[in-house]
This record gives structure tokens, C-alpha cells and sequence, in this order.
């Protein structure tokens, strides 16, 4: 008897729960845009531009709210943009109702705290911005829900944790921007339909995974300042879109696979700062017309400077310092007219130096320099 009343509470519970939180989802409307937005303004702990204080009033039209756009059909916010307000705030659960939010921005303030888990409602994101905030806490898995989020940008920030592998869920993702933060564990193995993939400036290991490769429409790889660590996989050089790739400063170790200047839109390269041992292809620039910088710097690459190099016609900033080459510089290099920056010190190059007419359009730093080239 109990047992079976017990059932009829539970069916009555489980009735209203659905009557509730059904009648809360149909009958929202601008008025919970505008609590929302209210909340949000009662957490502000600093505003001292007093942008929102005028604006963000009952009388007016949500509407018509400083940072604020509406949906035209709807008559619900549609985009909310308060990005360099010098604003202080952390948002509040409430956030989580502007459920017709398509473009978040908050970039470059002091947003602070966590990310409320409300957020994961907003799930017609396709534009959120929180860079240059200091936001905390580990990455949240609920992005993954963010079924329509083309651009995450989360820069400069206080995130920890891993990247989560829910991740891989958002197909649309054709941005993410993750650089400077406290970020560890591995790059994940599949991560949306990226264009651009920045991790730069976190706690990132492991290796860098071969199925990047299949990551075809890259254009902008940073992974650099990280403790990457293994072999660069030799699949890289099939991304036929990479125009920006940028690994300096980790453990990388073994060869630079050639196939990466084949690459005929790639722009610039930087391995500086790793463990790569091996030599420079022979043809290097021949089948590279727009390459404008190549940074090598601080390996332990050896052989000669390819005879090639001259056909690097659109070089501008070229660095070798501190590695193992040796044989003659070829005078040629000087006639390169975009060069701009020559760093060639710490070698075991022969040969006269170039001269000094040549030179008048960049420098060239001695064998005696310690540079601090950082890119
Ligand atoms: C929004 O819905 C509430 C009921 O949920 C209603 O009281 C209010 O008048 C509505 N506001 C507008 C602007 O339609
Ligand atoms: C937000 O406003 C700033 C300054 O007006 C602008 O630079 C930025 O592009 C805007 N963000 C979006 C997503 O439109
Ligand atoms: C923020 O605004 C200030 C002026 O108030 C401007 O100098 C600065 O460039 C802006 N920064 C960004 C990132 O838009
Ligand atoms: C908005 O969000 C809060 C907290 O998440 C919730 O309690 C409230 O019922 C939501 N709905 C409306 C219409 O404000
Ligand atoms: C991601 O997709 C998997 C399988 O399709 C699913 O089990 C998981 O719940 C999804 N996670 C998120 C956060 O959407
Ligand atoms: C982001 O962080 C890096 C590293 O701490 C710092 O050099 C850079 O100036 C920061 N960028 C902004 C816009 O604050
Ligand atoms: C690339 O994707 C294909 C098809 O999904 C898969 O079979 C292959 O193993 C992937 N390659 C790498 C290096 O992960
Ligand atoms: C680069 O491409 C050319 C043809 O465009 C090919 O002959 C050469 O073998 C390729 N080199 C590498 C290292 O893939
Ligand atoms: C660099 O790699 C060589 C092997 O190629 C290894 O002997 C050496 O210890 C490594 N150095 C660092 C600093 O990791
Ligand atoms: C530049 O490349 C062409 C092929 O594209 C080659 O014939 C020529 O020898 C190269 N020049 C130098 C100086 O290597």
C-alpha cells in the first residue's frame, strides 16, 4: 500500500515538475531578458565608466540598453555586447535565461569567478567572447552542449583544468582561442572543424596528436609555450590551408618534417626554442613563394643553409641563431629585399660575411650574440 502511494506522489511529482519548468520555458519573454540583465547589473561590483548605470533602466526598452541588440522577429536580446566597459562583475545564475542570445561579448574587462552552469541554456550561441577577463575555474564541460558556437574565445584568462572532451560535440567550432591560462593535459584529438586553433601560453604535455592532421581546414596553429614534448607528426604538412604555424618554445624533439614546406600558403613557421635535431631540405623556398618568416633558433639543427634560401623572396625575418649549421652563408641572402631581421649567430657557418652594402636592410647579429629571439 505504502510502496504503490509512494509510486502516485512520484508520478504527481514528476507531473508538476514537467507542468513547471514546461510553463517556464514557453512563457519566457523580454521581461526575462530584461531580469536577466538586471541581475546582471546588481552584481556589479565596479562601473566606473558608469556606462550601464544611466542605460540599464526599467524605463527604457530593453532594447534600446547600451550594448544590447534585439531580434527583430522575437523581440528577445539577441546579442550583448559590453566588451571594454571597464566593468567588475561576476555574472549571476539569472544569465542563463537569455536564451535567444546568439552573440556574447565581454571581452577586456574584470569579469571574475566562475562561469554559472545556467550558461549552458544559451544554446543559440554562436559568437561568445570572454577574453581579458579573470575568469576561474576549470573549463566547463557544458560548452559541449553549445551545439551552434562557432567562435570560443576565452584568452587571457584564469582557466585550469583540461580541454574537455565534450569539445569534440561542437561541430560548428571554427575558432578557439585559449591562449594564456593555466590549461593542462593533452591536446585532444579531435576538437570542432577548426580554422584556428590557438593554446598558447598554458600547461599543455603530451604530444601534439597526428590526427591534427585531419583537422583540414586549419589555416592559424599557436601551440607554442606549452611542455609539448615527441616528435612534430609528419601529417602537419597535408594541412594544405596552414598559413600560421607557431610551436616555439617546447620539448619538441626529431626532425622538422619537410612536408610542412610544402605547404604553399604557409606565411610564417617558428620551431625556436625546442629540441629539433636534423637538417634543412634541399629546394627549401621553391615550392614556399610567400614565406615571410621562419624561425629555427635554439635546436640543435645541423647541415648547410640551403642553396635554395635566395628564393625566399618574401622573407622578411629569417632565424637560425644557436643551432649546429655550418657551411658557407650564401652571399645571395643579401639581395633578398624584404629581409628585415637576420639572426644567424651561434653556428658553425664559414665563409666571408656578407658585405656590408648588403646588409644595410637588416642585421645580422655575430657569432659572439646572444639574442633573445623569442618568436
Ligand atoms: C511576459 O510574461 C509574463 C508572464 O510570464 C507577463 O506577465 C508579462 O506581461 C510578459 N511581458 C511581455 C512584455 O509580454
Ligand atoms: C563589441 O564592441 C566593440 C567596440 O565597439 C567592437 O570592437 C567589437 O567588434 C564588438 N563585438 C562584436 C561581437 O560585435
Ligand atoms: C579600450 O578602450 C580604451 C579607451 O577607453 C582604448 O584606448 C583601448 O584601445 C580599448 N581596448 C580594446 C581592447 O578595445
Ligand atoms: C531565470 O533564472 C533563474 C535562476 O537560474 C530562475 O530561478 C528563474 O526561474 C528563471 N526564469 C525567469 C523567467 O526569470
Ligand atoms: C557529446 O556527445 C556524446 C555522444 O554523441 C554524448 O554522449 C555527450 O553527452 C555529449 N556531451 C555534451 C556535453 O554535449
Ligand atoms: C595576455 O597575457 C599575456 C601573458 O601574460 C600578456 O603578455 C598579454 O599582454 C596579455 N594580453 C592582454 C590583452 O592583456
Ligand atoms: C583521419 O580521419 C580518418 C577518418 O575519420 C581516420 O580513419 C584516420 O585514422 C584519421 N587520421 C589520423 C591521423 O587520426
Ligand atoms: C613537395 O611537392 C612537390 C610537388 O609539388 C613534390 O615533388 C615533392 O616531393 C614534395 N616534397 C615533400 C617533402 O613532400
Ligand atoms: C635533446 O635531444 C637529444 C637527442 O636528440 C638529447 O640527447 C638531449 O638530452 C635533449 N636535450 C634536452 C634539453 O632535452
Ligand atoms: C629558384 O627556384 C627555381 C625553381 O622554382 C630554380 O630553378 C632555381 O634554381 C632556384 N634558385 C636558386 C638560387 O636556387
Amino acid at each position: 500500500m505504502e510502496k504503490a502511494f509512494c509510486s502516485f506522489l512520484l508520478i504527481v511529482l514528476l507531473f508538476l515538475h514537467y507542468v513547471m519548468t514546461s510553463s517556464a520555458m514557453t512563457k519566457t519573454n523580454i521581461t526575462t531578458d530584461q531580469l536577466a540583465l538586471l541581475s546582471l547589473k546588481s552584481q556589479i561590483i565596479s562601473d566606473s565608466s558608469h556606462f550601464l548605470d544611466e542605460s540599464w533602466s526599467p524605463a527604457i526598452s530593453v532594447c534600446h540598453w547600451v550594448g544590447v541588440t534585439c531580434d527583430s522577429r522575437h523581440q528577445r536580446v539577441k546579442s550583448l555586447n559590453l566588451s571594454n566597459m571597464s566593468l567588475s562583475i561576476k555574472i549571476p545564475h539569472e544569465f542563463g535565461n537569455l536564451s535567444f542570445l546568439v552573440s556574447l561579448d565581454l571581452g577586456s574587462n574584470n569579469f571574475h569567478g566562475n562561469l554559472p552552469q545556467e550558461m549552458a541554456h544559451l544554446c543559440r550561441l554562436k559568437f561568445l567572447d570572454l577574453s581579458v577577463n579573470n575568469f576561474r575555474g576549470e573549463i566547463p564541460s557544458w560548452f559541449g552542449f553549445l551545439h551552434q558556437l562557432q567562435v570560443l574565445n576565452l584568452r587571457n584568462n584564469s582557466f585550469t583544468g583540461s580541454i574537455p572532451s565534450s569539445f569534440s560535440n561542437i561541430s560548428t567550432l571554427d575558432t578557439l582561442n585559449l591562449n594564456f591560462n593555466s590549461i593542462e593535459g593533452q591536446i585532444p584529438k579531435v576538437i570542432g572543424n577548426l580554422r584556428e586553433l590557438k593554446l598558447r601560453g598554458n600547461n599543455l604535455i603530451g604530444s601534439i596528436p597526428p590526427s591534427l592532421s585531419n583537422a583540414s581546414k586549419l589555416e592559424t596553429l599557436d601551440i607554442s609555450y606549452n611542455s609539448l614534448q615527441r616528435n612534430i607528426p609528419e601529417g602537419i604538412g597535408n594541412l594544405h590551408n596552414m598559413n600560421w604555424l607557431a610551436i616555439q618554445h617546447n620539448q619538441l624533439t626529431g626532425s622538422i618534417p619537410f612536408t610542412i614546406f610544402n605547404i604553399s600558403r604557409i606565411e610564417f613557421i617558428s620551431f625556436t626554442g625546442n629540441n629539433l635535431s636534423g637538417s634543412l631540405p634541399n629546394g627549401l623556398c621553391n615550392d614556399l613563394p610567400i614565406l615571410k618568416g621562419l624561425y629555427l633558433s635554439k635546436n640543435n639543427l645541423h647541415g648547410h643553409m640551403p642553396t635554395t634560401m635566395p628564393n625566399c623572396s618574401q622573407l622578411q625575418l629569417l632565424g637560425l641563431t644557436r643551432n649546429e649549421f655550418d657551411g658557407p652563408i650564401h652571399s645571395e641572402i643579401g639581395r633578398l629585399s624584404n629581409l628585415q631581421l637576420l639572426h644567424l649567430g651561434d653556428n658553425h657557418f664559414t665563409g666571408k660575411f656578407l658585405s656590408s652594402e648588403l646588409l644595410q636592410n637588416f642585421i645580422l647579429l655575430d657569432s659572439n650574440s646572444r639574442d633573445n629571439f623569442s618568436y
